[in-house]
């Protein structure tokens, strides 16, 4: 029997009851121990709730159990999480979240100590949802050195933005339903301005290269500038807007970046609709590798969380090694990354194609019906630095978005 606790019965932390209460019997076969949820602690009472008698509000009643050997932190944000997190491994017991934002911030040292303690500090649900991605890139995928990943790493912008392009809806209505289905962070912001994303990334980004990649000095832009009238270019152009989340390494230098791209219906990710993400995982040898499926959301998301108790529960006396250390990787500036993009324009190609030629070279200008006074054109590749010098001399510009794939 192993005994557990879960903070937090929340969206993420009521899945993982369920889930437990669900697939016990296979999970524990799976676990080769009875898993027990001993306690949940939560702010709120939950009158009437399978919860009730096992209820706490004050962590202490947790940490001083001796019998409680793993804690499942899905409450959320970094204060208490951080505190409640290390005060358990400093007390020997494992700890499984789903909370990014801890590990993003504190991934090393947790990391660190739970090695110190020979216990586990895991975090399979922190990116992707129900997707399994942290697990294979710490086992499955060491034989070749990652050179590069890419994907939709946020399930609410990509619902909202497949919502608003295929659906018709605005964005304020699409933001409702991500949040009354449990999408949502708390605060949306972190979602909708491309913080959550750049969090993952930056987790990939530290398993994948070894070193710790700080998300705050990641180049971010989010998805609220994103209007109906650029999905429509998009379309006219045979592609779709995603919010991609990237880190590559070139030579010796690493590249990351959160940002709405232009897909081209070619990519694999065009498909990736809705709450679903996909991250492509590039190495040397093995070429490309894609991992798919819903990024947010009760039951997914409760999913890895619990492949994670299965885990700690399989190796509740053994460390399983994190190749993660607390030395920073140093990012190299966006200016030097070549890629193509798409611009809009006030007023008609005619005013100024000679000087947008003359300032780009080779450009395809684009028109559509449901924007007239206004024109999009697409550049050929040229670094980010070039195109923001040059974009300047360019009179009525109206927004700019980056091309994924030759269009
Ligand atoms: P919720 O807000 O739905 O749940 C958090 C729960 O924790 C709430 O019941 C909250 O109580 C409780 N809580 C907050 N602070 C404390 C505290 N100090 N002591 C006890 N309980 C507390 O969040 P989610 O379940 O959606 O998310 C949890 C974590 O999982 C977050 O880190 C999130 O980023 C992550 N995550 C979420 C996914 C999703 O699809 N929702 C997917 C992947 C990861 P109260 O409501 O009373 O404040
Ligand atoms: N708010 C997050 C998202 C939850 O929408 O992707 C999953 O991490």
């Amino acid at each position: 029997m192993v005994n557990i606790a879960v903070l937090g019965y929340g969206t993420v932390g009521s899945g993982v009851v369920e889930v437990i209460d669900r697939n016990g019997g296979s999970i524990n076969m799976k676990s080769g121990r009875d898993i027990r949820i001993k306690y949940v602690l939560d702010l709120r009472d939950f009158p009437g709730d399978r919860v009730e008698p096992i209820l706490v509000h004050d962590f202490d009643v947790i940490l001083n159990d001796p019998e409680v050997k793993i804690v499942v932190e899905v409450m959320g944000g970094v204060e208490p999480a951080y505190t409640f997190v290390k005060k358990s491994l400093l007390a020997g017991k494992s700890v499984c979240t789903s909370n990014k934002e801890l590990v993003a911030k504190h991934g090393p040292e947790l990391i660190a100590i739970a090695r110190e303690h020979n216990i586990n500090f895991l975090f399979e649900a922190s990116v992707g949802g129900g997707i399994p991605v942290i697990r294979p890139i710490n086992s499955s995928l060491t034989a070749d050195p990652i050179v590069e990943i890419r994907g939709i790493l946020n399930g609410t912008t990509n619902y909202i933005l497949t919502q608003m392009d295929v659906a018709g809806w605005d964005f304020d209505k699409a933001l409702a339903t991500a949040q009354s289905v449990g999408y949502a962070e708390r605060n949306p912001e972190a979602d909708i301005e491309g913080y959550d994303a750049t969090r993952k990334i930056a987790i990939l980004a530290s398993l994948a290269f070894g070193r710790n990649v700080d998300y705050e000095k990641i180049y971010t832009e989010g998805i609220s500038k994103i209007t109906v009238t650029d999905m429509l270019y998009a379309k006219k152009l045979g592609g779709a807007i995603k919010l991609l989340g990237s880190c590559t390494k070139q030579g010796d230098s690493y590249y990351a970046m959160v940002a709405p791209f232009i897909v081209g219906s070619d990519h694999p990710l065009y498909a990736v609709s809705g709450v679903y993400n996909a991250i492509f995982i590039r190495g040397d040898a093995i070429g490309n590798v894609m991992f798919y499926g819903s990024g947010a959301g009760k039951l997914p998301t409760a999913c890895a969380v619990v492949s994670d108790i299965v885990d700690a529960a399989k190796h509740l006396d053994k460390h399983i090694y994190t190749f993660w250390s607390p030395e920073e990787l140093t990012l190299a500036g966006t200016g030097g990354a070549v890629r193509s993009f798409f611009a809009r324009v006030s007023g008609s190609p005619a005013d100024c194609e000679a000087e947008i030629k003359e300032t780009f070279g080779s450009v395809r200008f684009i028109q559509i019906d449901e924007a007239p006074g206004e024109f999009g054109f697409v550049t050929d590749p040229v670094t980010e630095q070039s195109f923001d010098e040059n974009i300047k001399k360019i009179p009525g510009v109206l927004g700019r978005i980056r091309l994924e794939s030759s269009i």
